[in-house]
């Protein structure tokens, strides 16, 4: 048995992930080191961070996965607008905005139900789907704060593109230096 780092996650199209890369590309280049920026081709839509998983588990995982993502049609994702965790004023998550049905919440909370069942805790706080861009370092001072605040201020982002999410799938995740290596391990269709 060995133990894997792994989440659960909706792929972003290719030209949308081009798309973000030149729409925030100034923002990028304003703020080197206070953020650490996800590399345009890990930007994706996490349903479920699992942690440490067995990897014994994971065919139980992926079959629990194919049993969800078969109760679900695909899903219309319109991406657009900048925003982050807490709020812009005090960041430490930068996120591109997603407009999502109702039934992906409903999924999403089928797949943390199906997780918990399998012994994998459930998350405190509550969904919001999102795509992670970039993680404020911390222990950023005074001034790199206020630049960051003034670049989020200054940096506009429209309307990104819409696409239809039609698999959902397990990812594996290897920290590394540079930036962490993400490996599908399992896919499965929505709509069965
Ligand atoms: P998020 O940044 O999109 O919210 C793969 O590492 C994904 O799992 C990340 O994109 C992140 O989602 C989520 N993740 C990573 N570490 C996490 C943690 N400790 N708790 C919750 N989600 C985490």
């Amino acid at each position: 048995m060995s133990l894997l780092r792994a989440f659960i996650a909706i792929e972003i199209p290719n030209e949308i992930k081009v798309e973000i890369a030149s729409q925030t590309a100034g923002l990028r280049r304003a703020i080197v080191h206070s953020v650490r920026w996800v590399a345009p081709e890990n930007i994706h839509l996490t349903l479920k961070f699992l942690g440490e998983i067995s990897s014994t588990n994971i065919d139980f995982l992926a079959q629990a996965l194919k049993t969800e993502s078969g109760q679900h049609a695909p899903f219309e994702i319109t991406v657009g607008s900048l925003g982050a965790f807490p709020n812009l004023r005090r960041p430490r998550v930068i996120w591109i905005g997603l407009d999502t049905p109702p039934d992906l919440g409903k999924l999403r909370y089928n797949i943390e139900a199906a997780a918990a069942r399998l012994g994998y805790p459930a998350d405190d706080k509550p969904f919001s789907a999102h795509l992670t861009i970039g993680r404020v370092r911390e222990q950023i001072s005074t001034t790199e704060a206020q630049s960051l605040r003034n670049a989020l201020e200054n940096t506009k982002i429209g309307l990104l593109g819409t696409f239809a999410a039609k698999f959902i799938h397990l990812f594996r995740s290897d920290l590394q230096p540079g930036k962490p290596v993400y490996t599908c391990l399992f896919t499965t269709a929505l709509g069965g």
